[in-house]
């Protein structure tokens, strides 16, 4: 056996390279397809990676199409200047969906650590399992959730677009539910560059406060939620269907450079709310 598997806490697993001189291309890409069916989320850890952002493209395609942006297939995800949206600052990042407004919606993310912020200084890339938040879902709480719809907007360097979703929909091709949320922006987090603006339908204004912190508490509870730290060379890959994702704060300058490529379903997912895209 070349590798390692063992469970991460709460959900997902880890697989790492069990000899020296592994490459993440000596794991066969079905069987981690296999795994990643039942898991959502694998940490590969310890393999050799990829020789430059292409390579890394290129071994992206292994896993089905490779969803397309302005900038190419690669985002490269460090740190800038003046940041024009949060997604380049070093703040945190609220729970969200990858193409939420985009045309399809990917159902791999891939994430390639090139460099990792340095010990303490935060930049773990979160997730929640919202198929386990559900199931750990109190009926009363069900029955609100499914009730509300909400419609978001945003305008960013790469779009202009506006979507709408249920709170609970179905997976797109499998029999089990999950939340699609974009959270706010939390008032205590500080100042946050080009937040969405969002609508919530089913919910009384009154109580908007307290929906969204019943969310908050269940996207985050342990029973749910996983931060990965990274380390150089690590691949991630996380289930956006199921999953929701966002980042922790990192302290300016630490050389946090994630490299995230989006793959489409077979066949791919056409953006079931999207209701205009620029
Ligand atoms: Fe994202």
């Amino acid at each position: 056996m070349s590798y390692a598997v063992t469970a991460l806490d709460p959900f997902g697993v880890l697989i790492e390279a069990a000899r020296p001189g592994l490459g993440v291309r000596d794991l066969e890409v079905e069987s981690l397809r296999e795994l990643f069916a039942k898991e959502h989320l694998l940490v590969l850890r310890g393999f050799g990676t990829f020789a430059s952002s292409e390579d890394f493209a290129d071994y992206c395609e292994g896993w089905g199409e490779v969803s397309v942006w302005p900038f190419g297939k690669v985002l490269e995800l460090i740190e800038q200047d003046k940041p024009e949206d949060h997604i380049f600052d070093c703040s945190y990042v609220p729970m969200h969906w990858d193409g939420m407004y985009r045309p399809h919606v990917p159902e791999y993310q891939i994430f390639h650590c090139v460099t990792a912020p340095l010990p303490g200084h935060g930049g773990r890339t979160t997730f929640s399992n919202t198929r386990r938040v559900l199931e750990r879902a109190s009926p009363e709480r069900l029955e609100l959730w499914k009730g509300v719809t909400a419609t978001y907007k945003r305008k960013m360097e790469f779009y202009d677009s506006r979507t709408v979703s249920p709170l609970v929909t179905k997976h797109p091709f499998r029999d089990f539910s999950v939340l699609r949320y974009n959270e706010a922006p939390s008032a205590e987090k500080g100042t946050f560059v080009n937040p969405p603006d969002q609508e919530f339908r089913g919910v009384a204004p009154g109580e908007l406060g307290e929906f969204r912190a019943a969310l908050r508490e269940a996207l985050y509870s342990p029973a749910s939620f996983y931060a990965h730290e990274w380390k150089r060379g690590d691949l991630v890959i996380a289930d956006n269907f199921t999953l929701l994702h966002g980042r922790d704060d990192f302290t300016s300058k630490s050389p946090r450079h994630i490299q995230r490529v989006q793959v489409l379903s077979h066949p791919p997912l056409v953006n079931p709310g999207l209701e205009s895209y620029r």
